[in-house]
């Protein structure tokens, strides 16, 4: 990654803006809607190497309290950080994002993966319909001090080394070099700007959500999924079950969806519908889904659900195994329904991770005055390289928005 590229303009502007009272943070209070919700978003800019970064988060959630956090990790990557936590010799990595989590749990506060997966990064690379940016988005009323924050913590420089470290071996023909500057610029956008913009994206969909869990838009459930091999073959659901999907995409009416299904705690629905042959489930659309591997036996998860599910009727099951480990998995179809029905926290049990409808009293909720002003704050933790730009896009999106309301 050419990192250098995206220093050296945002050294010039963060020199020339006034820092904020620590020079690795920035924030920007949106301003508020017609219901008089506003939004705080505060980034701050880390380095995923050992260094003060762990610290300087753990300080700025315990003293800002935010509402949500947001890192830079997909699903995948953050349970490989899970997993390395459990075991110090494999931290090198990410020490500040394990330090967000730990925080994240102790003050119970919701957690949103902000990046993209690699895989996806890399497809964007390769591919010549990605367009490219120019030039990086400025924020306009705060910036982060990157090189304030890398004088005080030297040890934030060292990613940035082996771009530098290139420049000697740079060939002197200046066509390569050109070549080379505008396949750097390209690696540049597509792998900073671009997630820049996918950063802020989740960011605001994160506040979004927070405002809708207050006023009981959304609701969030939290519970612990027992994974132990004793309970590879788990006892049958009574035949009156209702059982819930949930998936991060809704369902239509009419609209078929194909799930792929190997956690213990599915196949344990599988054998119900097909011992159960016109049995309905349900689906419901999940804001936020995070799974946190604890040890080799238990998970905990942490969604927050719409109120509305859909029913669904199976179409089929087909049974194969995985590629790799040859484990059971199944495959199922559904069909999206008619019917909607409320699902909520007094109306959905987790029986060992399993979401099922048992009562449907529900819709009883207390709503909230739609005018309630309400005040959330997200907190995204980022590489330094991303810093800027994430708040930069973040300003140009509620600008948007605002110009869409008004
Ligand atoms: C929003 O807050 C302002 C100032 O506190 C107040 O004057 C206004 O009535 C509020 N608007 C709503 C819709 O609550
Ligand atoms: C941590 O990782 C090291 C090297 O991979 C391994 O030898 C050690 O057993 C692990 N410790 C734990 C507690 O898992
Ligand atoms: C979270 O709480 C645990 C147990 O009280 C403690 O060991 C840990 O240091 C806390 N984490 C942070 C980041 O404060
Ligand atoms: C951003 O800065 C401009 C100029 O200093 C100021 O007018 C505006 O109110 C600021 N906006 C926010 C949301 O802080
Ligand atoms: C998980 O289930 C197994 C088998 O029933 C049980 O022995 C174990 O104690 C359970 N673990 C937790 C954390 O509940
Ligand atoms: C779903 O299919 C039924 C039967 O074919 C049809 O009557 C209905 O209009 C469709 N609804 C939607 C939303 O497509
Ligand atoms: C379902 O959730 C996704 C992710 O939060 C969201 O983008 C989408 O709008 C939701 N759809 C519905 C119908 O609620
Ligand atoms: C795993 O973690 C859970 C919850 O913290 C605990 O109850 C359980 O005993 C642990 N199991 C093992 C094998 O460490
Ligand atoms: C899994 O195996 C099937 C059949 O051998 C193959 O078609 C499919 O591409 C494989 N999928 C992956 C993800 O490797
Ligand atoms: C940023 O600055 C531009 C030009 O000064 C201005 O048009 C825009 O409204 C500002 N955006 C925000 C979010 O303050």
């Amino acid at each position: 990654m050419p990192l250098l590229p995206t220093i050296v303009p945002s050294m010039i502007l963060a020199s020339l803006s006034a820092p904020l009272q620590a020079p690795y943070l920035t924030q920007f209070r949106t301003p508020p809607t017609k219901n008089n919700r506003t939004t705080t978003h505060i980034i701050i800019g880390t380095a995923h190497i050992p260094c003060n970064s762990a610290m300087e988060v753990r300080n700025a959630i315990n003293a800002l309290k935010p509402d949500a956090l947001v890192l830079e990790l997909d699903a995948e990557r953050y349970e490989l950080l899970c997993q390395m936590s459990s075991n110090s010799s494999t931290s090198y990595y990410g020490a500040e994002f394990r330090a967000a989590v730990s925080c994240a749990e102790n003050n119970s506060i919701p957690i949103f993966f902000g990046d993209q997966k690699p895989q996806e990064t890399l497809r964007a690379l390769f591919s010549p319909a990605t367009p490219i940016l120019f030039p990086p988005p400025i924020p306009n009323n705060s910036t982060i001090n990157v090189p304030q924050t890398l004088l005080s913590d030297p040890l934030k420089f060292l990613p940035l080394l082996p771009s530098t470290l290139l420049l000697p071996y740079l060939p002197p023909d200046p066509l390569t070099l050109l070549a080379l500057a505008l396949f750097l610029y390209r690696t540049y956008s597509i792998g900073i700007l671009n997630r820049d913009a996918v950063l802020a994206e989740n960011a605001c969909h994160a506040a979004a959500t927070m405002h809708r869990l207050q006023r009981k838009d959304v609701w969030r459930a939290r519970f612990t999924i027992n994974t132990s091999s004793a309970l590879r073959s788990p006892p049958p659901l009574p035949s009156s079950s209702l059982p819930l999907f949930t998936t991060k995409r809704a369902i239509g009416h009419n609209e078929s969806r194909r799930l792929s299904l190997f956690e213990p705690r599915w196949l344990r629905l599988v054998d119900f519908l097909s011992a159960n042959p016109g049995a309905q489930v349900g689906l419901v659309n999940a804001s936020n889904k995070v799974y946190t591997p604890k040890n080799e036996s238990t998970r905990f998860a942490d969604l927050i659900l719409e109120r509305k599910a859909r029913m669904c009727d199976l179409v089929s099951v087909s049974e194969t195994t995985r590629n790799v480990s040859g484990d059971r998995k199944a495959v199922i179809v559904l069909k999206g329904g008619a019917e909607l029905i409320d699902v909520d926290e007094s109306s959905v049990i987790f029986d060992n991770g399993l979401p099922l409808v048992v009562c449907d009293d529900t819709g009883k909720r207390n709503t909230v005055n739609e005018n309630d002003e309400t005040e959330k704050t997200v907190l995204s933790v980022v590489g330094l390289v991303h810093a800027n730009g994430v708040m930069a896009n973040i300003e140009k999106m509620i600008e948007r928005s605002n110009e869409i309301k008004l």
